[in-house]
């Protein structure tokens, strides 16, 4: 009896050091993935004529709710499929983190929509305290506009119920 019970005091301590060691050792790490892509038909969302873009430099940046001084900030680059995966160490749950295209890999398609309403960035919650148990967090895809949109973007857009003109 008292053996058996010294075993789940010891079973118990251990667990608690264990814990303990998670908290302290970055037990918080987080892959932010998500893609970029040439916006071919200047909608400012993917269509299937959207082009994945490798060799695209974005941030991930988090800044203070108040003051929006930057507490965090890792550029990364995408592969070939248009992906990056940028690494995060602890919780940024009192913090604005985003991700933001910073340079485009091709020519003749590197805008960025300045207006507010359009302006595409990718929030992103970096805490356990949300629910979700994996470490990796999905960002929105952002795009860059083609200087010119498709010739068959008329014909996309009109599968997707909207006319070219009535995006103009
Ligand atoms: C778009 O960009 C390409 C590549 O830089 C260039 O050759 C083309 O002239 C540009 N078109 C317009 C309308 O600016």
């Amino acid at each position: 009896m008292a053996k058996s019970l010294q075993a789940i005091i010891f079973l118990a301590s251990a667990l608690s050091f264990l814990s303990l060691l998670g908290a302290v050792y970055g037990d918080s790490r987080f892959f932010v993935e998500g893609k970029v892509y040439c916006d071919t038909c200047r909608t400012q969302f993917i269509t299937k004529v959207s082009k994945d873009m490798p060799d695209a430099k974005v941030r991930l940046e988090c800044k203070e709710r108040e003051g929006g001084s930057v507490t965090y900030s890792i550029e990364g680059v995408t592969d070939n499929t248009g992906t990056y995966r940028l690494p995060v160490d602890g919780e940024h749950e009192e913090e604005i983190c985003e991700i933001v295209l910073v340079k485009s890999s091709q020519p003749g398609c590197e805008e960025v929509s300045n207006d507010p309403f359009l302006r595409k960035t990718a929030r992103i919650s970096l805490t356990k305290n949300n629910g979700m148990a994996t470490p990796v967090r999905q960002a929105n895809p952002l795009g860059y506009m083609k200087n010119e949109s498709l010739p068959e973007c008329a014909d996309v857009l009109r599968e997707l119920g909207m006319t070219s003109t009535g995006l103009a």
